[in-house]
């Protein structure tokens, strides 16, 4: 991968409240092309093996519980610098320490609702694109 791929997800919180053409228009506007896109409902097995990472902090079940609530949109973005201008689009995870004019700022409500997950590494996106991309 060639720095120019992230992978996204819009969170159940966000989806709920309507904000899906919003957040979209916003990245669509901020250079990001989609080159993948799909509404799906996470399973248990699936956000608990997408979030192992997080397995052993004291949120885990209940962020499980979160992602599994309603469904969610995942995709994958192309632009050069992809992840990294995406992390500055999205702002930082607790929406309360987000930078003005950052899709969390606007749309985020607490830190585990935070509305949309960006990679935070050009391996992280591609185990991530893999994950629900790769046949
Ligand atoms: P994200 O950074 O996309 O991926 C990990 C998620 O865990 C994060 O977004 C939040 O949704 C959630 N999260 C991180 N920190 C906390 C926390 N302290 N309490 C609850 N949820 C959290």
């Amino acid at each position: 991968m060639e720095n120019n791929l992230t992978f996204t997800m819009i969170k159940p919180d966000a989806m709920e409240k309507g904000y899906f053409t919003k957040i979209f228009s916003i990245i669509l506007k901020s250079g990001f092309r989609i080159s993948a896109l799909k509404l799906i409902h996470l399973t248990r097995n699936q956000a608990k093996t997408f979030y192992k990472i997080h397995s052993n902090k004291p949120f885990f079940e209940e962020l499980v519980a979160f992602m599994t609530r309603s469904p969610i949109v995942v995709a994958v973005l192309k632009k050069d610098n992809a992840v990294d201008d995406f992390r500055k689009l999205i702002g930082s995870t607790n929406p309360e320490e987000a930078e003005e004019g950052t899709i969390r700022k606007k749309y985020a409500s607490s830190i585990e609702a935070n509305a949309i997950h960006g990679s935070d590494s050009d391996e992280n996106a591609q185990i991530e694109i893999d994950f629900f991309f790769k046949n």
